[in-house]
């Protein structure tokens, strides 16, 4: 058995983890709406239509924060169509995803929905096809008492209070030339500073993202955070990050590598707003908000054949095995060693659509193997964020070079009384041994549990017909000698490592 060490100490703090590092994305896509959150003939349904079975995954998981309606969606969106009488409301082509959308669900019931799952709603407004008019009429709508048009016409449709949206994305993607109303760095950062100015003007107290790079690999990053906050800088709070990774070679050990690539970027990305507010003089942080990341490739090939112009076609529906499950623990575990930047980040997407959670249309919904990670962290990494110092056997890859087999970081919530490990060990051949020495926190914590989430096959998937085939358990064993941890990582998993104070 190979071995690996942490060593962790109660002063390496990275930072404060904000609860929102816990989002997760709803995009008008798919089923993810439709016969996803949103099925008025489904057994469950409840009184406004919604799956109470989806509902209760979703809270099980923990979700604190939705974005919504997209994605590239919301860059051809007219979010009027969504509100008021259904039987008005139009049906419109949506050129991103080549479908019709209904329109039957709209904002006002997304924030009906979002309230009864816990979370709070992250609004995205049209900077592909609109600009600061709509915006500014939508911030109106949402967020302002009454006594103005568009807050009338919020109060005549029923929703008598504001829905005090707290967080705005100004766009989506604008980088990227599959985007509807695709935008050079110049163009974008002007129009982002005067929505976002007049956004605030309508509602101050609301905190707003720019979009910064659809991916690392995207040939304008970094230069196009770099112009886009020139621009916004004053006017925003975020810069916004999207990451996708996919395994379409079948070189897991490279696949498994992914994480590197993303701390990569986002050190970049912390590089690119540092260096603005430098140059500005400015005494504001830019924070991240990395609000789309996950693994996607698994239904690249199917989506190819579904019939343009469909109602809730069966899009972007990745089935999940373990070995995507691990690539996800490593980004949140990344995202975690990043606390202190990374305010924001949403794992895109929650139901159907490349998500944690599936349904079937009239049957059951389940758990994908990725919704495992993000359950633990969002249950257990609370609190503080602390740096773990790793010696670990490397290896190398095509893309990448000394990644190191074991992935990790921890968490020290005073509250609870716990210290978290979070651990992912990458190797495909053995356990690892693993010892964690606790620094300053001699004799102060004992082990609590160890969940695993690992299988004999890492092609392993669930499905409706066998929804935990891949699911965590219990492992013993874990014990304390002096002031050291011994725990034996089995390979391919995912591990949380719960201690509490003695
Ligand atoms: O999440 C799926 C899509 O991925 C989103 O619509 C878009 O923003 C990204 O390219």
């Amino acid at each position: 058995m190979q071995e690996a060490k942490i060593t962790l100490d109660r002063d390496f703090v990275i930072g404060e983890i904000d609860p929102r590092l816990y989002g997760s994305f709803l995009e008008h896509l798919g089923r993810a709406i439709y016969t996803g959150i949103y099925e008025p003939d489904h057994p469950t349904a409840d009184e406004l239509g919604f799956r109470r079975d989806v509902l209760e995954l979703v809270r099980e998981l923990g979700v604190s924060i939705v974005r919504y309606p997209g994605g590239n969606f919301v860059s051809g969106y007219n979010w009027e169509d969504g509100v008021g009488p259904r039987s008005e409301r139009p049906r419109r082509l949506d050129l991103s995803w080549r479908t019709v959308e209904t329109n039957e669900v709209g904002l006002n019931e997304f924030a009906a929905w979002a309230k009864k799952a816990g979370a709070e709603v992250m609004m995205a407004v049209n900077l592909g096809t609109r600009g600061p008019d709509a915006a500014r009429s939508l911030v109106e709508y949402c967020n302002h008492p009454g006594g103005s048009y568009w807050s009338d016409l919020r109060r005549a449709h029923g929703v008598t209070e504001p829905h005090r949206i707290k967080v705005w994305c100004l766009g989506n993607e604008m980088d990227g030339p599959w985007q509807i109303g695709h935008k050079t760095a110049e163009e974008y950062g002007r129009l982002a500073c005067e929505t976002a100015k007049v956004m605030r003007w309508v509602d101050p107290s609301i905190e707003l993202g720019v979009c910064g790079s659809s991916g690392e690999g995207m040939p304008t990053f970094p230069s196009w955070e770099v112009t886009v906050l020139e621009h916004t800088y004053e006017h925003v709070d975020y810069l916004s990050l999207h990451t996708y990774f996919g395994n379409r070679d079948g070189d897991l050990a490279n696949f498994l590598a992914q994480s590197v690539g993303m701390d990569r970027f986002i050190r970049t990305a912390i590089a690119a707003c540092d260096y603005v507010q430098a140059k500005k003089r400015g005494k504001k942080r830019i924070n991240l908000s990395f609000d789309e990341w996950n693994v996607w490739y698994h239904s690249n090939e199917a989506d190819r054949k579904i019939e343009p112009w469909s109602i809730a076609p069966p899009l972007l529906e990745d089935i999940y095995n373990l070995v995507d499950a691990l690539v996800v623990g490593c980004m949140l575990i990344t995202l975690l060693k990043h606390a202190d930047r990374i305010k924001i980040a949403c794992l895109a997407q929650l139901v159907n659509v490349i998500a944690p959670i599936m349904t079937v249309k009239g049957g059951p919904a389940w758990r994908q193997t990725i919704f495992y990670p993000f359950l633990h962290a969002s249950r257990y990494a609370r609190g503080t964020a602390l740096a773990t110092l790793v010696r670990a056997p490397l290896y190398d890859t095509k893309q990448f070079e000394a990644v190191p087999l074991l992935e990790a970081v921890a968490t020290v919530e005073e509250e609870r009384g716990e210290l978290v490990i979070f651990a992912v060990n990458r190797s495909q051949e053995e356990a690892l041994a693993l010892e964690v020495e606790l620094r300053g926190m001699r004799a102060a914590y004992r082990p609590l549990e160890h969940l695993v989430l690992a299988n004999d096959d890492p092609q392993a998937v669930n499905t409706a017909a066998e929804p935990y085939r891949v699911a965590p358990y219990l492992q013993e064993g874990a014990k304390l000698e002096d002031d050291r941890l011994k725990v034996i990582l089995p390979r391919l998993s995912w591990n949380t490592i719960r201690l509490r104070k003695a």
